[in-house]
Protein backbone atom coordinates (compact mmCIF):
# COMPACT_ATOMS: atom_id res chain seq x y z
CA UNK A 1 0.00 0.00 0.00
CA UNK A 2 0.87 3.87 -0.71
CA UNK A 3 1.33 5.77 2.49
CA UNK A 4 3.11 8.88 1.13
CA UNK A 5 0.88 12.10 0.15
CA UNK A 6 2.90 12.31 -3.47
CA UNK A 7 1.11 14.30 -5.76
CA UNK A 8 0.97 12.04 -9.23
CA UNK A 9 -0.86 13.63 -11.97
CA UNK A 10 -1.62 11.00 -15.10
CA UNK A 11 0.26 12.17 -17.81
CA UNK A 12 -2.56 10.57 -19.88
CA UNK A 13 -5.96 11.55 -18.66
CA UNK A 14 -8.72 13.14 -21.05
CA UNK A 15 -7.29 16.00 -23.36
CA UNK A 16 -9.87 19.19 -23.71
CA UNK A 17 -9.30 21.61 -26.22
CA UNK A 18 -11.65 24.33 -24.66
CA UNK A 19 -9.36 24.98 -21.81
CA UNK A 20 -6.44 26.36 -23.92
CA UNK A 21 -5.93 29.51 -23.37
CA UNK A 22 -9.16 29.25 -20.70
CA UNK A 23 -8.70 31.68 -17.27
CA UNK A 24 -9.04 29.22 -14.39
CA UNK A 25 -9.01 30.01 -10.86
CA UNK A 26 -8.11 27.59 -7.53
CA UNK A 27 -8.41 28.18 -3.92
CA UNK A 28 -6.25 26.57 -2.41
CA UNK A 29 -3.57 25.83 -5.31
CA UNK A 30 -0.71 25.70 -3.52
CA UNK A 31 -0.87 22.11 -1.66
CA UNK A 32 -2.83 19.09 -1.68
CA UNK A 33 -5.74 18.45 -4.22
CA UNK A 34 -6.01 21.99 -5.13
CA UNK A 35 -2.13 21.61 -6.09
CA UNK A 36 -2.93 18.75 -8.33
CA UNK A 37 -6.08 20.41 -9.91
CA UNK A 38 -3.47 23.62 -10.96
CA UNK A 39 -1.50 21.15 -12.33
CA UNK A 40 -4.41 19.12 -14.21
CA UNK A 41 -5.56 22.43 -15.78
CA UNK A 42 -2.12 24.03 -16.71
CA UNK A 43 -1.81 20.19 -18.61
CA UNK A 44 -4.92 21.23 -20.26
CA UNK A 45 -2.92 24.51 -21.86
CA UNK A 46 -5.02 26.57 -20.06
CA UNK A 47 -4.32 30.14 -17.78
CA UNK A 48 -4.36 28.89 -14.13
CA UNK A 49 -4.03 31.14 -10.92
CA UNK A 50 -4.36 29.96 -7.86
CA UNK A 51 -4.62 31.31 -4.62
CA UNK A 52 -2.93 30.54 -1.32
CA UNK A 53 -1.37 31.74 1.80
CA UNK A 54 1.38 28.60 1.83
CA UNK A 55 4.19 30.50 0.22
CA UNK A 56 6.61 27.97 0.41
CA UNK A 57 4.86 25.09 -1.17
CA UNK A 58 2.86 27.41 -3.47
CA UNK A 59 6.31 28.74 -4.85
CA UNK A 60 7.47 25.62 -5.10
CA UNK A 61 4.67 24.21 -7.05
CA UNK A 62 4.66 27.48 -9.47
CA UNK A 63 8.59 26.21 -10.25
CA UNK A 64 7.93 22.96 -10.59
CA UNK A 65 5.07 23.46 -12.87
CA UNK A 66 5.77 25.99 -15.12
CA UNK A 67 8.30 24.61 -16.82
CA UNK A 68 6.25 22.27 -18.79
CA UNK A 69 3.23 24.65 -19.08
CA UNK A 70 1.89 26.67 -22.23
CA UNK A 71 1.17 29.37 -19.90
CA UNK A 72 3.24 29.95 -16.54
CA UNK A 73 1.31 29.32 -13.54
CA UNK A 74 0.38 32.45 -11.50
CA UNK A 75 0.17 32.26 -7.37
CA UNK A 76 -1.47 35.06 -5.81
CA UNK A 77 -0.90 35.18 -1.83
CA UNK A 78 -4.12 35.95 0.09
CA UNK A 79 -5.91 34.99 2.90
CA UNK A 80 -9.46 33.82 1.65
CA UNK A 81 -10.68 35.12 5.24
CA UNK A 82 -10.35 38.33 4.02
CA UNK A 83 -13.34 39.11 1.57
CA UNK A 84 -11.79 42.32 0.78
CA UNK A 85 -8.51 40.60 -0.65
CA UNK A 86 -10.44 37.97 -2.18
CA UNK A 87 -12.10 41.01 -4.33
CA UNK A 88 -8.79 42.47 -5.03
CA UNK A 89 -7.27 39.50 -6.29
CA UNK A 90 -9.69 38.31 -8.29
CA UNK A 91 -9.43 41.76 -9.87
CA UNK A 92 -5.86 41.49 -10.59
CA UNK A 93 -6.58 38.10 -12.33
CA UNK A 94 -9.13 39.07 -14.35
CA UNK A 95 -6.95 42.06 -15.46
CA UNK A 96 -4.34 40.32 -16.57
CA UNK A 97 -5.67 36.51 -17.34
CA UNK A 98 -8.76 37.95 -18.73
CA UNK A 99 -12.58 36.29 -17.70
CA UNK A 100 -12.32 33.69 -15.41
CA UNK A 101 -14.01 30.74 -17.03
CA UNK A 102 -13.62 28.03 -14.31
CA UNK A 103 -13.27 28.60 -10.81
CA UNK A 104 -12.49 26.01 -8.22
CA UNK A 105 -13.35 26.71 -4.63
CA UNK A 106 -11.26 24.21 -2.98
CA UNK A 107 -9.44 25.89 0.31
CA UNK A 108 -10.34 24.64 3.66
CA UNK A 109 -8.85 23.21 6.88
CA UNK A 110 -10.20 20.32 8.68
CA UNK A 111 -8.99 21.49 12.02
CA UNK A 112 -9.90 19.31 14.57
CA UNK A 113 -11.76 20.98 17.90
CA UNK A 114 -13.53 19.49 20.96
CA UNK A 115 -17.35 20.44 21.00
CA UNK A 116 -16.54 22.18 24.69
CA UNK A 117 -13.76 24.40 23.39
CA UNK A 118 -15.73 25.72 20.63
CA UNK A 119 -15.82 29.79 21.26
CA UNK A 120 -18.24 31.99 18.96
CA UNK A 121 -14.69 33.26 17.53
CA UNK A 122 -13.35 29.70 16.81
CA UNK A 123 -16.93 29.19 14.97
CA UNK A 124 -16.60 32.04 13.02
CA UNK A 125 -13.11 31.58 11.96
CA UNK A 126 -13.63 28.07 10.91
CA UNK A 127 -16.68 29.17 8.86
CA UNK A 128 -14.79 31.98 7.02
CA UNK A 129 -11.67 29.42 6.32
CA UNK A 130 -14.31 26.50 4.89
CA UNK A 131 -17.89 28.69 3.95
CA UNK A 132 -17.62 32.03 3.78
CA UNK A 133 -14.96 32.49 0.69
CA UNK A 134 -16.87 29.98 -1.62
CA UNK A 135 -19.76 32.43 -1.32
CA UNK A 136 -17.49 35.84 -1.59
CA UNK A 137 -15.21 34.13 -4.62
CA UNK A 138 -18.01 33.10 -6.46
CA UNK A 139 -19.61 36.31 -5.96
CA UNK A 140 -16.57 38.00 -7.25
CA UNK A 141 -15.87 36.07 -10.37
CA UNK A 142 -19.64 36.17 -11.53
CA UNK A 143 -19.71 39.42 -13.27
CA UNK A 144 -16.72 38.44 -15.55
CA UNK A 145 -18.09 34.83 -15.87
CA UNK A 146 -21.51 36.15 -16.61
CA UNK A 147 -19.95 39.05 -19.69
CA UNK A 148 -18.20 36.08 -21.16
CA UNK A 149 -20.83 34.12 -21.71
CA UNK A 150 -20.69 31.67 -18.71
CA UNK A 151 -18.35 29.24 -17.08
CA UNK A 152 -18.25 26.81 -14.28
CA UNK A 153 -17.49 27.11 -10.87
CA UNK A 154 -17.03 23.70 -8.96
CA UNK A 155 -16.94 23.77 -4.85
CA UNK A 156 -15.16 21.38 -2.72
CA UNK A 157 -17.48 19.48 -0.08
CA UNK A 158 -16.39 16.43 1.78
CA UNK A 159 -18.17 12.86 2.64
CA UNK A 160 -16.83 13.38 6.32
CA UNK A 161 -20.33 15.33 7.21
CA UNK A 162 -22.50 12.49 6.27
CA UNK A 163 -19.71 10.22 8.48
CA UNK A 164 -21.19 11.31 12.03
CA UNK A 165 -17.67 12.31 12.62
CA UNK A 166 -17.07 13.24 16.17
CA UNK A 167 -14.18 16.07 16.31
CA UNK A 168 -15.29 18.45 13.89
CA UNK A 169 -18.77 19.80 14.01
CA UNK A 170 -17.80 23.27 12.66
CA UNK A 171 -15.76 21.97 9.31
CA UNK A 172 -18.75 19.07 8.99
CA UNK A 173 -21.50 21.95 9.64
CA UNK A 174 -19.08 24.48 6.64
CA UNK A 175 -18.68 21.41 4.19
CA UNK A 176 -22.56 20.91 4.08
CA UNK A 177 -22.85 24.24 3.94
CA UNK A 178 -21.28 23.95 0.44
CA UNK A 179 -23.66 21.81 -0.98
CA UNK A 180 -26.68 23.93 0.03
CA UNK A 181 -24.65 26.98 -1.40
CA UNK A 182 -23.50 25.03 -4.88
CA UNK A 183 -28.14 24.35 -5.16
CA UNK A 184 -28.28 28.29 -4.69
CA UNK A 185 -25.55 29.57 -6.63
CA UNK A 186 -26.49 27.45 -9.73
CA UNK A 187 -30.15 28.18 -9.64
CA UNK A 188 -28.93 31.86 -9.49
CA UNK A 189 -26.09 31.63 -12.11
CA UNK A 190 -27.84 29.18 -14.48
CA UNK A 191 -29.31 31.86 -16.65
CA UNK A 192 -25.83 33.23 -17.13
CA UNK A 193 -24.73 30.25 -18.54
CA UNK A 194 -22.50 29.57 -15.26
CA UNK A 195 -22.94 25.91 -13.95
CA UNK A 196 -22.52 25.25 -10.20
CA UNK A 197 -20.79 21.50 -9.03
CA UNK A 198 -19.74 20.12 -6.24
CA UNK A 199 -16.99 17.47 -5.43
CA UNK A 200 -17.06 15.39 -1.88
CA UNK A 201 -13.92 13.52 -2.03
CA UNK A 202 -13.13 10.76 0.57
CA UNK A 203 -10.03 10.05 2.31
CA UNK A 204 -7.32 11.66 0.31
CA UNK A 205 -3.61 11.19 1.35
CA UNK A 206 -2.66 14.74 1.29
CA UNK A 207 0.52 15.59 2.45
CA UNK A 208 -1.37 17.50 5.29
CA UNK A 209 -3.08 14.39 5.74
CA UNK A 210 -0.44 11.98 6.04
CA UNK A 211 1.27 14.59 8.87
CA UNK A 212 -1.44 14.89 10.48
CA UNK A 213 -4.61 12.59 11.03
CA UNK A 214 -3.94 9.23 8.90
CA UNK A 215 -2.48 6.25 10.32
CA UNK A 216 -1.57 2.52 9.17
CA UNK A 217 -4.88 1.87 10.76
CA UNK A 218 -7.34 4.01 10.17
CA UNK A 219 -6.24 4.46 6.16
CA UNK A 220 -6.81 0.24 6.29
CA UNK A 221 -10.17 -0.05 7.91
CA UNK A 222 -11.05 2.79 5.25
CA UNK A 223 -9.60 1.50 2.20
CA UNK A 224 -11.67 -2.14 3.80
CA UNK A 225 -15.06 0.15 3.73
CA UNK A 226 -14.18 1.29 -0.34
CA UNK A 227 -15.55 -0.89 -3.37
CA UNK A 228 -11.86 -0.13 -5.00
CA UNK A 229 -9.28 -1.18 -2.60
CA UNK A 230 -6.79 1.37 -2.75
CA UNK A 231 -5.41 4.32 -1.30
CA UNK A 232 -6.32 7.30 -2.83
CA UNK A 233 -4.41 10.26 -3.96
CA UNK A 234 -4.74 14.12 -4.91
CA UNK A 235 -4.70 13.12 -8.93
CA UNK A 236 -8.37 10.96 -8.28
CA UNK A 237 -9.85 14.60 -7.79
CA UNK A 238 -8.33 16.14 -11.44
CA UNK A 239 -10.74 13.77 -14.03
CA UNK A 240 -13.95 14.79 -12.04
CA UNK A 241 -13.18 18.38 -11.67
CA UNK A 242 -11.97 18.69 -15.53
CA UNK A 243 -14.74 16.70 -16.72
CA UNK A 244 -17.00 19.12 -14.71
CA UNK A 245 -15.60 22.15 -15.91
CA UNK A 246 -15.38 20.74 -19.54
CA UNK A 247 -18.23 21.42 -22.51
CA UNK A 248 -19.48 18.02 -21.98
CA UNK A 249 -20.79 19.01 -18.49
CA UNK A 250 -22.75 21.65 -20.36
CA UNK A 251 -26.12 20.44 -18.80
CA UNK A 252 -24.69 19.21 -15.35
CA UNK A 253 -25.17 21.74 -12.74
CA UNK A 254 -26.39 22.03 -9.32
CA UNK A 255 -24.88 18.41 -8.48
CA UNK A 256 -22.75 16.65 -6.03
CA UNK A 257 -20.26 13.94 -7.55
CA UNK A 258 -18.81 11.23 -4.77
CA UNK A 259 -15.39 10.73 -4.82
CA UNK A 260 -14.58 7.83 -2.56
CA UNK A 261 -13.58 4.80 -4.06
CA UNK A 262 -17.36 3.86 -3.46
CA UNK A 263 -17.88 4.13 0.37
CA UNK A 264 -21.30 5.50 0.30
N1 LIG B 1 -7.72 15.27 1.79
C1 LIG B 1 -8.89 14.71 2.07
O1 LIG B 1 -8.94 13.57 2.55
C2 LIG B 1 -10.18 15.44 1.83
C3 LIG B 1 -11.38 14.76 2.04
C4 LIG B 1 -12.58 15.40 1.83
C5 LIG B 1 -12.59 16.70 1.40
N2 LIG B 1 -11.44 17.38 1.20
C6 LIG B 1 -11.54 18.77 0.75
O2 LIG B 1 -10.70 18.96 -0.36
C7 LIG B 1 -10.17 20.29 -0.33
C8 LIG B 1 -8.65 20.24 -0.37
O3 LIG B 1 -8.23 19.50 0.75
P1 LIG B 1 -6.71 19.05 0.94
O4 LIG B 1 -6.75 17.81 1.71
O5 LIG B 1 -6.00 19.12 -0.35
O6 LIG B 1 -6.20 20.22 1.91
P2 LIG B 1 -4.71 20.82 2.08
O7 LIG B 1 -4.66 21.32 3.49
O8 LIG B 1 -3.70 19.85 1.65
O9 LIG B 1 -4.75 22.05 1.08
C9 LIG B 1 -5.58 23.14 1.33
C10 LIG B 1 -4.88 24.38 0.81
O10 LIG B 1 -5.70 25.52 1.15
C11 LIG B 1 -4.85 26.55 1.65
N3 LIG B 1 -5.61 27.41 2.56
C12 LIG B 1 -6.17 27.04 3.75
N4 LIG B 1 -6.73 28.11 4.33
C13 LIG B 1 -6.51 29.17 3.50
C14 LIG B 1 -6.82 30.55 3.58
N5 LIG B 1 -7.46 31.07 4.63
N6 LIG B 1 -6.45 31.36 2.57
C15 LIG B 1 -5.77 30.86 1.49
N7 LIG B 1 -5.45 29.56 1.38
C16 LIG B 1 -5.80 28.73 2.38
C17 LIG B 1 -3.76 25.80 2.39
O11 LIG B 1 -2.59 26.62 2.54
C18 LIG B 1 -3.51 24.61 1.46
O12 LIG B 1 -2.53 24.87 0.48
C19 LIG B 1 -10.72 20.92 0.93
O13 LIG B 1 -11.89 21.66 0.61
C20 LIG B 1 -11.06 19.75 1.81
O14 LIG B 1 -12.09 20.04 2.73
C21 LIG B 1 -10.21 16.78 1.40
Amino acid sequence: MELSGRIVVAELGAQYPEFRDRSVLVTGGGSGIGAAIVEGFARQGAKVSFIDIAEAESHALVDRISRDSLHPVRFHHADLRDVAAIRRTVEAIVAHSGPIGVLVNNAARDDRHDLDDVTPDYWDNNQATNLRHVFFTSQAVAPSMRAAGGGAIINMSSIAFMLNMPDFPAYSTAKAGVIGLTKSLAGKLGADNIRVNCILPGMIATDRQMKLWLTEEGIASTVARQCIKKLLHADVIVGPCLFLASDGASAVTAQSLIVDGGIF
